[in-house]
């Protein structure tokens, strides 16, 4: 029978290895026994953003990216949202298991407990410039609620871990949407407890003189879908980042913060906002086959295309193409989707994108959902940070309970100088050469 291990020769000295194969994997510390002399380090692996590194073990999220599969806990991204909504997707991603319906009331509960925020946080939210960009604010506010819940640093308390976990899941709409208020000039809306989660995030955005804000049921459910697609997606930028900065024991508040002061990035959570631009410098359909030609010649992406595990149709943006149908009866068309479905024709069609496998992934559609339901751009990365929360903390808890993790240190290879020596600022090289070497630095 095959055996499950791997059998390397070392050409620099003619010695073999049998290491071990789990889980389709080498444990890189396997590797450092390889040595050409006993005084050596040992071989270490070099791979800059983990192309191909796994970083833990995780029970979250399964993703097959050539066959666009996404399941959360085993269920599939696609039945749940059809048929769960996004606190029950939550309860499945934090606590491993679909909620029986004492627990579900329980959680529910729990979190519309933690909706409010201290008043303080509002005077501190306050704080921020007028023009503030709402999710600066919310990644500020987020690393300020540690202050305010010092328990937090319990973190291998499992019940504080749990207070903290529906702290957070509960007080990210009402930061969110004090944060949209505020780049407003509008006053906060408190939150409605009789309503949904995303009916009370709904109303705390758009709420104005009306007694009670009756969110529309069309736009309430879109939005509850579009937060469970967004739920978790395991290894991703931010969710390396909340494991990472968690790895050393710093409280949730602060490596969720973290994890959003990642997804601010545009590589991250900004690519919806690029396809909306895109699309507007597109202007019409007849524009498009030119613009494909572009992208072609290596002028510019398509954005909203492509992923690097997705080698096939994200299943999220299937999800999301359909819900925006849905919206557009209640909002009206956005006219940009005429443009987006057009240049998602030709480009499954042109041999460039097919040879590649780039296919259309979950930004693509829902900035143009957002558009529609009137929410500003700006908004787009803290509309993702709201569901990605419940993700963030099931892998820092993951993280937390797992024995073989250890404060995250990569490794490098030193390519710099050898051994120098100080000299007095009269001795050193000429300017104009050092400037070179400064500059280089920057
Ligand atoms: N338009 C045109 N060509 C593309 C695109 C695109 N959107 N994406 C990849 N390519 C080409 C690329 O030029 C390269 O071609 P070649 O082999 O001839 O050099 C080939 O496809 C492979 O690209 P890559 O950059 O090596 O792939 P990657 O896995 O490093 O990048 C990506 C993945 C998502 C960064 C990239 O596809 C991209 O920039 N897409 C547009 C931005 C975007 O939509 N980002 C959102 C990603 S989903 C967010 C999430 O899940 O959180």
């Amino acid at each position: 029978m095959a055996k499950d291990t791997l059998t390397i020769t070392d050409n620099r000295t003619g010695k073999q290895y049998e290491i071990p194969i789990e889980h389709g994997a080498i444990r890189a510390m396997d590797l450092r026994q390889i040595q050409v002399a006993a005084a050596d380090f040992g071989l270490m692996t070099y791979d800059p953003a983990f192309t191909n590194t796994a970083s833990c073990k995780s029970r979250i999220t399964y993703i097959d990216g050539d066959n666009g599969i996404l399941r959360y806990r085993g269920y599939p991204i696609e039945e749940l949202a059809e048929k769960s909504d996004y606190l029950e997707t939550a309860y499945l991603i934090v606590k491993g298991e679909l909620p029986n319906r004492q627990h579900f009331d329980m959680w529910k509960r729990n979190i519309t407990l933690h909706t409010m925020v201290h008043e303080n946080v509002k005077k501190f939210m306050d704080g921020f410039r007028y023009d503030a960009h709402p999710m600066g604010m919310l990644v500020g506010t987020i690393g300020a609620l540690s202050t305010f819940y010092p328990d937090a640093k319990n973190i291998f308390d499992l019940e504080s871990r749990r207070v903290q976990t529906r702290r957070l899941i509960g007080k990210m709409p009402t930061i969110a949407a004090f944060a949209y208020r505020h780049s407003r000039g509008l006053p906060y809306v408190y939150p409605d407890n009789d309503l949904s989660y995303t009916g009370n995030f709904l109303s705390m955005l758009f709420k104005m003189t009306e007694l009670v804000y009756k969110p529309n049921p069309v736009l309430e459910r879109a939005l509850d879908v579009l937060f469970v697609l967004h739920a978790d997606h395991e290894q991703n930028c931010s969710t390396n980042a909340v494991r990472s900065v968690g790895s050393s024991q710093v409280d949730p508040y602060s490596a969720v913060a973290a994890a959003a002061a990642a997804l601010y990035g545009p590589l991250h959570g900004g690519a919806n906002e690029a396809v909306i631009h895109m699309l507007m410098e597109i202007g019409s359909i007849d524009n498009v086959p030119a613009a494909v030609k572009k992208f072609k010649a290596g002028e510019g992406r398509l954005m909203g295309f492509g992923h690097r595990v997705y080698k096939n149709y994200d299943p999220r943006a299937k999800i999301i193409k359909r819900i925006a149908e849905e919206v557009f009866e209640v909002t009206g068309k956005n006219p940009l989707i005429d443009i987006a479905v057009e240049l998602e024709r030709i480009a499954l069609q042109d041999d460039y994108f097919v040879k590649r496998k780039l296919y259309p992934n979950v930004d693509f559609y829902s900035g143009i959902i957002y558009q529609a339901m009137g929410f500003p751009m700006t908004m787009f990365p803290v509309l993702f940070a709201i569901p990605r929360t419940s993700g963030w903390l099931a892998q820092w808890a993951e993280m937390v309970r797992d024995s073989e993790q250890k404060i995250a240190r990569p490794r490098q290879l030193y390519v710099g100088e050898e051994i120098r020596h100080w000299a007095p600022v009269a001795q050193r090289p000429e300017p104009a050469s050092r400037e070179d070497a400064v500059t280089e630095q920057i």
